[in-house]
């Protein structure tokens, strides 16, 4: 079976690349701007000949996880993010359509309001920014195909090329004692999932040919300060990263953000009970534990 990653330069993309290699998938991985060994350029709308023919590789499946993640970025050039998100997946969704191939298209949290979360799959979606809005819209085309998987994530966190996410970051701060000081919200909770397990409950998914939306979290559930306080939790002698706890409204974020966000997985464990689920404690506790 052929899989196509979009987006294996990224940080989702680059685990489900090693999960799907090492169970002998055929796979082929994309990026956009950030080559890495194991990648080919492919922007789904680029009409050059260099591009990746999608005819040419002929997948069976395609993970797609290229979007415009930056929500703030996103709420101010609404053009860009649609281009991205949106119209980046419809040439995904026309190819799948023409092939009957499966799209699985990696979504967010950010498609509720925030009001009252963690979420099941089956509330109703009702976003609150641009980035949020894009997400949806391109769920909704993923939802015309006959064999789909739309796996909602959030906050996610785990080794990756470039350590842009939020723990990975905080991490090497930690570690190579910078001084910073960071306003984090204490009213903004989420369900942190780990990228590595993103990729194996996927895995699941592929194996056994399952469709519909699927949210895919873990067992934490954290506010961004209490979440930083964690991590931090496992440097004890450092002194020079300071967390001060504010509420979402003294950011001035150009984006609003859903509060009570976050997503339960009810349905992932009722399909899978013997799933083994990282953590932030336990992967920290690997990450601390090599390092010595
Ligand atoms: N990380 C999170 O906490 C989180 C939470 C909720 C939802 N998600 C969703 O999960 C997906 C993956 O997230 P991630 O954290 O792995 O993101 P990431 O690390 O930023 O990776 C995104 C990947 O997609 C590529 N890409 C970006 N825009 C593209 C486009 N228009 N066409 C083709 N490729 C494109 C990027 O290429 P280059 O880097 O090479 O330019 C990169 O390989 C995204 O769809 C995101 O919306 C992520």
């Amino acid at each position: 079976m052929k899989i196509l990653i979009i987006g294996a330069s990224g940080l989702v993309g680059s685990h489900c690349t090693h999960v799907l290699k090492n169970e002998f998938y055929d796979v082929v991985g994309t990026h956009l701007n950030f080559q890495t060994p194991e990648t080919v350029y492919y922007d789904p709308l680029s009409v050059s000949e260099k591009n990746l023919q999608l005819d040419n590789v002929k997948p069976d499946i395609i993970i797609h996880c290229g979007a415009l993640t930056n929500v703030d970025y996103c709420e101010n050039n609404e053009r860009e993010s649609e281009i991205a998100t949106v119209l980046s997946t419809k040439v995904l969704v026309d190819y799948c359509n023409r092939n009957n191939a499966k799209l699985i298209y990696l979504s967010t949290d950010y498609v509720f309001d925030g009001e009252k979360g963690p979420y099941p799959e089956s509330t109703p979606t009702n976003p609150i920014n641009v980035y949020g809005k894009h997400k949806l819209e391109a769920e909704l085309l993923v939802k015309s195909l006959d064999k789909y998987i739309i796996a909602r994530i959030t906050n996610v966190y785990g080794e990756e090329e470039r350590s842009k996410n939020f723990i990975a970051r905080l991490v090497i701060w930690l570690q190579q004692n910078e001084v910073k000081k960071l306003d984090l919200p204490i009213d903004q909770f989420a369900t942190p999932v780990y990228a590595g397990d993103i990729a194996r409950m996927l895995l699941c998914l592929i194996r056994d040919d399952k469709t519909g939306i699927y949210n895919l979290s873990s067992t934490d559930y954290y506010d961004r300060y209490h979440l930083a306080l964690k991590v931090k939790s496992f440097f004890r002698d450092n002194t020079s990263v300071i967390l001060n706890p504010v509420q979402t409204a003294h950011l001035n974020q150009a984006a609003k953000r859903p509060l009570k966000g976050g997503l339960l997985n009810i349905k992932f464990i009722q399909q899978y009970p013997d799933f083994e689920f990282s953590n932030v404690d336990s992967f920290l506790k690997t990450l601390v534990n090599n390092e010595i």
